[in-house]
């Protein structure tokens, strides 16, 4: 990368970042209450956070790095909810440049629940691939190309976490649901899980398969989120039965299997926006995993 255009990243971030400090905002959701700036690789993220002391007062994020990347995730961990963001992506040349935002247990044999936004060359389309991980085992990808331009507005995108099933929506569409098959020696999620969102460079496997690399003249690197607001139930240890609950809203009936209206809309986006899927990928599994028939 060369001086100049990181000395320009960092200028160009002060700047950014105050004019966002100034502008009046609606109070209610607070980043202050639930998240926690947590990974920030270079004295460019302190002038984040020293900038954004009033936290309270942000209803936006505006996340960026100028090389490696940075992150943040909620103060508690949760045994279920109906989690969400609203995401504008890195807009430009975004390749190589990786948005995640997911649950995630930490540890060996975590729990982990994936949205991963794979940038692009300017004009291509963003890749969304998902991947769900029980006590350390994932290798469970599936990849969509987005219907829409993450880039120009906020879209919508939450993960159903209830004993019965996980279900990734994009805005009001599900792209991807996971059942409980315990019943069947299926793994499901069952630890506590923090939520975390981060923004770095994945160059060497993001963007065509790590062909396409990230063009640091593009740096900063900026994603924008929104809904700071939590509907998950906290854990305070390792037992979320409390979670399971029925008299939590996320755990009611209408939120066990996918509406008549959501199947249609899951059956659009899998006929036809669907570029991976490892149930299908017989190179990599000769026999399909036991939970693909089931979803
Ligand atoms: C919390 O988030 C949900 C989902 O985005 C939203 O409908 C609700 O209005 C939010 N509540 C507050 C207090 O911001
Ligand atoms: C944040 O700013 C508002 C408005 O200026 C002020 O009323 C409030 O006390 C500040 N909060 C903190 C923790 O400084
Ligand atoms: C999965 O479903 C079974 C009932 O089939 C239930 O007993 C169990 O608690 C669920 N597991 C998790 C981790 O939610």
């Amino acid at each position: 990368m060369m001086l100049s255009s990181l000395l320009l990243c960092l200028l160009v971030n002060v700047f950014d970042i105050r004019a966002l400090a100034a502008q009046p905002n609606n109070l209610g959701s607070s980043f202050d209450g639930n998240y926690a700036i947590t990974w920030g690789n270079n004295y460019y993220l302190d002038t984040t956070t020293r900038t954004l002391v009033n936290k309270s007062f942000i209803t936006r994020l505006s996340f960026f790095f100028c090389f490696i990347g940075s992150g943040f995730g909620s103060k508690l961990s949760y045994g279920s909810g109906l989690f969400h963001f609203r995401i504008m992506l890195p807009a430009h040349d975004s390749a190589g440049v990786v948005t995640a935002y997911y649950l995630t247990s930490h540890g060996a044999h975590h729990d982990e629940l994936d949205f991963e936004f794979l940038g692009n060359k300017e004009g291509k389309p963003y890749t969304l691939q998902t991947n769900v991980f029980t006590q350390g085992q994932g290798n469970r990808e599936q990849r969509i190309t987005l219907w829409f331009d993450p880039t120009t507005s906020y879209h919508a995108y939450r993960i159903l976490w209830n004993p019965y099933q996980i279900v990734f929506y994009v805005d009001d569409t599900p792209i991807r649901v996971y059942k409980n098959k315990t019943n069947i020696g299926v793994k499901y999620p069952s630890q506590p899980m923090q939520i975390v969102a981060s923004l770095w460079d994945g160059e060497s496997w993001a963007t065509d398969g790590g062909q396409t690399k990230t063009d640091w003249t593009q740096a900063p690197f900026k994603a924008y989120f929104k809904g700071f607001n939590i509907s998950g139930c906290p854990s305070y240890n390792s037992n979320i039965q409390h979670c399971y609950s029925s008299k939590i809203w996320w755990n009611r009936y209408k939120y066990r299997s996918l509406s008549r209206n959501e199947e249609k809309l899951y059956e659009v986006v899998r006929d036809k926006y669907l570029n991976y899927d490892y149930c299908s990928d017989r190179s990599r599994y000769s026999i399909t995993p036991p939970e693909c028939p089931h979803q």
